[in-house]
């Protein structure tokens, strides 16, 4: 049921706080530390590297826990979509970690991809939404996203409650690798258990959004760009886009920019610049300036230190507080999702239904 929202995508979107508190509520325990599932053996200690794999929006959340796996547990990580890892020559090491993500469960790909991944020994853990999916029946362990049945064909609160387990892993790991003290360990935690309050406020950004998504809706190409866990959000944010408005829409690692995808920068075209106030922001302003040089339409969406400092480049904002790096990209995701949903809703797509898409990629 819609509720008071015109569609799906809305209300799931608006569902997020919720369903992301319930999620990550599975695993921080109360004395302030995240404690994983008994049936989650994993001994993170012995672990030498974590393979993770998934497809389109899941993908995009895997390649985020990539950086917090490398930053809180000093775990190397190898990533790849589904279509790709299964047909590769994949050296596992014995009795490694390999993650799948997925909101169905059933995805061909990544459903062959793990038992490509079993048959070579690995541990096998999902991140999946559909508790009775096959790719839950298939794993050792499962993690569930609690975020309820997802009916609009564009990932949303699936996506932020698959960041919020991937996180409470790296955490967990983080701490049996002795890379985290406990004190690392519970500021992180806070941080977590706020997640819910920053997404309450990236969602109050709506109307400012709405605004944006006008001029959004008339382009016929969009560039998304961020670095750090900003690129994959960049990734996402373009997908989003073009799924639900049909707009070319790419996304890039800002620093990339100038390798290839600056020759499509002219006048008006829109680029969303992702950069709250972290150790690359002052790297990505330069590469803000560099679009708008080029009469680029920059839209920022940063938070209000990132705000405060880009005040004089006259370009349009959207700011959130200022939010924990580790937790920034599950606010940051918010405002993308929405910049999507009123473009479409705009131009009048079909937006819970898009074209030539389906929830459910059963085929491979
Ligand atoms: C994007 C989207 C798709 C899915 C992808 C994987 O909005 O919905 O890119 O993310 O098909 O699906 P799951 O997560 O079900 O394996």
């Amino acid at each position: 049921h819609k509720g008071e929202h015109r569609h799906f995508m809305a209300k799931e979107i608006h569902e997020q706080p919720k369903v992301v508190g319930q999620t990550l509520a599975q695993y921080i325990a109360r004395d302030g530390t995240i404690r994983l599932p008994a049936g989650v053996d994993v001994d993170f200690g012995t672990v030498d590297r974590v393979s993770i794999v998934a497809c389109g929006t899941s993908f995009y959340a895997g390649l985020i826990a990539k950086y917090w796996f490398e930053r809180y547990a000093r775990l190397p990580v190898e990533i790849d979509i589904a279509s790709e890892f299964r047909y590769r020559d994949v050296p596992f090491g014995a009795g490694n970690l390999a993650i799948f993500v997925s909101q169905s469960g059933e995805t061909a790909d990544t459903l062959a991809s793990l038992e490509f991944a079993k048959t070579h020994g690995q541990h096998v853990l999902s991140v999946v939404n559909v508790q009775t999916s096959t790719m839950a029946r298939s794993s050792d362990i499962v993690m569930p996203t609690l975020a309820g049945p997802e009916i609009g064909v564009a990932s949303t609160k699936a996506f932020t409650c698959q960041l919020a387990i991937l996180l409470c892993i790296a955490i967990a790991a983080g701490r049996s690798r002795g890379v985290l003290s406990t004190e690392d360990e519970r500021s992180l935690v806070r941080a977590l258990a706020q997640i819910p309050d920053y997404m309450a406020h990236a969602l109050e950004l709506e109307p400012k959004v709405h605004e944006l998504a006008r001029e959004i809706a008339r382009a016929r190409d969009a560039l998304f760009i961020g670095r750090g866990t900003n690129y994959p959000l960049a990734l996402e944010g373009a997908l989003k886009l073009k799924e639900v408005t049909y707009i070319h829409a790419e996304g890039y690692a800002a620093g990339e920019l100038k390798h290839g995808p600056i020759a499509l920068i002219d006048k008006g075209l829109p680029v969303i610049v992702i950069a709250p106030y972290d150790a690359t922001f002052e790297k990505t302003m330069s590469n803000m300036q560099e679009v708008i040089a080029r009469g680029g339409r920059i839209i920022l969406l940063t938070d209000e230190r990132g705000a405060a400092l880009a005040a004089s480049s006259g370009c349009s904002v959207l700011a959130l507080p200022d939010i924990p790096p580790a937790v920034a990209p599950l606010a940051l995701a918010v405002p993308l999702q929405l910049l999507a949903y009123h473009s479409a809703a705009i131009m009048g797509t079909d937006v819970d239904q898009p074209r030539n898409l389906a929830k459910s990629v059963t085929v491979e």
